[in-house]
Formats: C-alpha cells, structure tokens, sequence
C-alpha cells in the first residue's frame, strides 16, 4: 500500500527539464529524478525519457537489467500514475 500521490500522464509530461525538474514514469509509477540526471553514468541521455516511460530506452539499452538500477530508480519514486 502506498500513500503516495497519483498524477496525471500530462502532470508527468511538464517535468522535461532541469529547469522544471525531471520526472519518468516505470510501469506504472511516477518518479521525480531531477537530482540523478547529473549522477547518470550513461550521461545527457537519460533526459531523452524526461517526461516519458522509461521502458522503450530500457529495452534499447540492457545495461538496466539489473537489479542495481532498480534500487537507484526506487529512491527517486514521487507517485502513482
Ligand atoms: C548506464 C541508471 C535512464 C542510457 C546506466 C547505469 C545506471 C543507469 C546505474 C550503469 C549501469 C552499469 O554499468 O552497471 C539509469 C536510471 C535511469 C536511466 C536510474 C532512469 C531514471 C536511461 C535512459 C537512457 C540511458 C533513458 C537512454 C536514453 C544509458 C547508457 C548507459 C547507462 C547508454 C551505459 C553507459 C556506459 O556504460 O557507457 N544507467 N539510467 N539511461 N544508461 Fe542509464
């Protein structure tokens, strides 16, 4: 159970920037990552997503396959979608 808010698809989609801050959504969850965009080891490329899914880049790009990357999406989590 989880008392966390639930967003909008459009809520979502205004966060697209570091200005704005950065938030993704991961089956059916909201996740504000604004403060790990710098952090990201694969860089810039993590802000094509902004305000999207994260799964269409995620099937492109394996290396998110594990377990590891799930624990760090897991602390950024603001919501429901
Ligand atoms: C690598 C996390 C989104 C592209 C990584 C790694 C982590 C990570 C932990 C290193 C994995 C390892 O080597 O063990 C995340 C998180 C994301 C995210 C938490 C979303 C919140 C994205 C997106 C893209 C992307 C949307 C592409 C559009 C890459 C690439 C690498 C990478 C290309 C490999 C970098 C390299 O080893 O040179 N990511 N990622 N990531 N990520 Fe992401």
């Amino acid at each position: 159970t989880s008392s966390l808010p639930i967003f909008s698809q459009a809520e979502v989609t205004k966060h697209r920037s570091l200005e704005d801050g950065v938030w993704v959504t991961y089956k059916g969850s909201v996740y504000d990552i604004t403060e790990f965009v710098t952090m990201h080891p694969g860089g810039d490329k993590i802000l094509l997503a902004a305000g999207g899914a994260l799964e269409p880049f995620w099937a492109l790009y394996a290396v998110h396959n594990q377990e590891h990357v799930l624990e760090i999406l897991s602390e950024y989590k603001v919501g429901e979608l």
